[in-house]
């Protein structure tokens, strides 16, 4: 069932421009360029108030994601919250709306709370779910499936970039429908969607230069992952898979917290991730690179060709993806971010599709 690869998560990381353009092909109409959420839904984007997304652990970081699109592309207002705070907190809810749940079992015991708690709280209930006939997919008012197939490494990897597709389709369609996006620039959003598949082959030929690097993370205790914007949802994932499957210590920060704390940490022994799309915080994030660097930290930095001319910093090693769109970025940067702890994870030997202590769906609070 593995194929050619060691382990499902291998495996899963490889299908990613596979299963993620059968999962855009379900949101896109590629006839006429626009986007098209299947069936009819029971409220209208224009009406809405508020948007509040609940989930945990990597699912919760697409949410984290989504939320700068649906405040950027629609101009509506997200609250976030991981699922276990969430259904406790006894949040007031504004009539009109949306309760948005993403969950890859669609069985997580926290997340279902929370669909429940919104339900109560007389929501409009959306569920991204990967498994179709999960307890999550059935009791929500709206499903939209991530066409992930089966995730069978606990580390989650294809279903995030499916997550990710799925909620840009929306915050597009949203976008549309409260008149925030021209039909012009919903054409420009789904041509930028429709590279991602190309764009994540281009990401996966990173590997060899990543096995080189996981060589040397191999040794060290902590990792720092900083990034701004939506890179800062995929400073959290790079840091929470590298612990989940290589047990090494790592934080995700937004960049500009850095001297708020975590500046004090850094030494020549460790290493900071730097996420970094030449995009509208560029150069925000680069001038955080020159504080770590000015402390002796070693520094990855992941950016595109357009970011890495303009980086004058000597960093350790830099990983160049192509240009893009920024709306796309996160679906593709998820895909180093994954390498780097799965080879990482490679080298220390540990048992990468099971790692201890986890379970693939967590159906106890
Ligand atoms: C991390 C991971 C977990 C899950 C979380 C939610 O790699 O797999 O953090 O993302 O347990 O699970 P689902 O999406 O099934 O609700």
């Amino acid at each position: 069932e593995k194929g050619n690869f060691r382990h499902f998560m291998a495996k899963e990381m490889h299908e990613q421009p596979e299963v993620v353009a059968h999962t855009l092909a379900h949101y896109l109409d590629m006839a006429s360029d626009t986007v098209q959420l299947p069936g009819n839904l029971p409220f209208d984007f224009a009406k809405l108030e508020r948007v509040s997304i609940a989930a945990c652990g990597t699912a919760y970081y697409a949410g984290l994601v989504a939320k700068y699109w649906f405040e950027r592309y629609a101009r509506l207002p997200v609250e976030i919250d991981v699922a276990s705070e969430f259904r406790y907190r006894e949040a007031p809810l504004p009539a009109n709306g949306l309760s948005i749940v993403i969950s890859q079992s669609g069985e997580t015991a926290d997340t279902l709370a929370s669909l429940r708690y919104a339900r109560d709280a007389k929501q409009h209930l959306l569920a991204v779910v990967n498994v179709p006939t999960s307890t999550i997919a059935r009791e929500a008012d709206v499903i939209m499936p991530t066409l992930a197939g089966p995730e069978i490494g606990v580390a989650s990897t294809k279903a995030f970039t499916c997550q990710l597709a799925t909620l840009a389709a929306v915050a597009v369609a949203a976008g549309r429908a409260r008149g925030v996006i021209s039909a012009a620039e919903e054409r420009s959003l789904v041509h930028a969607l429709v590279e991602v598949p190309r764009l994540m082959n281009e990401a996966l030929k990173l590997e060899g230069d990543i096995e080189h690097l996981a060589r040397s993370f191999a040794k060290t205790q902590d990792v720092l992952y900083l990034g701004r914007g939506t890179s800062y949802p995929l400073a959290l994932e790079g840091a929470l898979k590298l612990k989940e499957i290589s047990y090494i210590h790592a934080e995700g920060y937004a960049a500009g917290e850095l001297k708020h704390g975590p500046i004090a940490l850094i030494d020549e022994k460790m290493p900071v991730v730097v996420i970094a799309p030449h995009d509208a915080v560029f150069e925000k994030t680069m001038s955080n690179m020159q504080e770590v660097a000015a402390r002796g930290g070693r520094i990855i930095l992941i950016t595109d060709a357009t970011g890495a001319a303009k980086a004058s910093l000597e960093t350790e090693a830099t990983l160049v993806l192509p240009d893009m769109h920024p709306l796309v970025a996160p679906l593709v940067y998820a895909i180093p971010v994954q390498l780097l702890a799965y080879h990482t994870a490679v080298v220390m030997g540990t048992d990468v599709d099971q790692p201890r202590n986890l379970a693939k769906s967590v159906t106890v609070e």
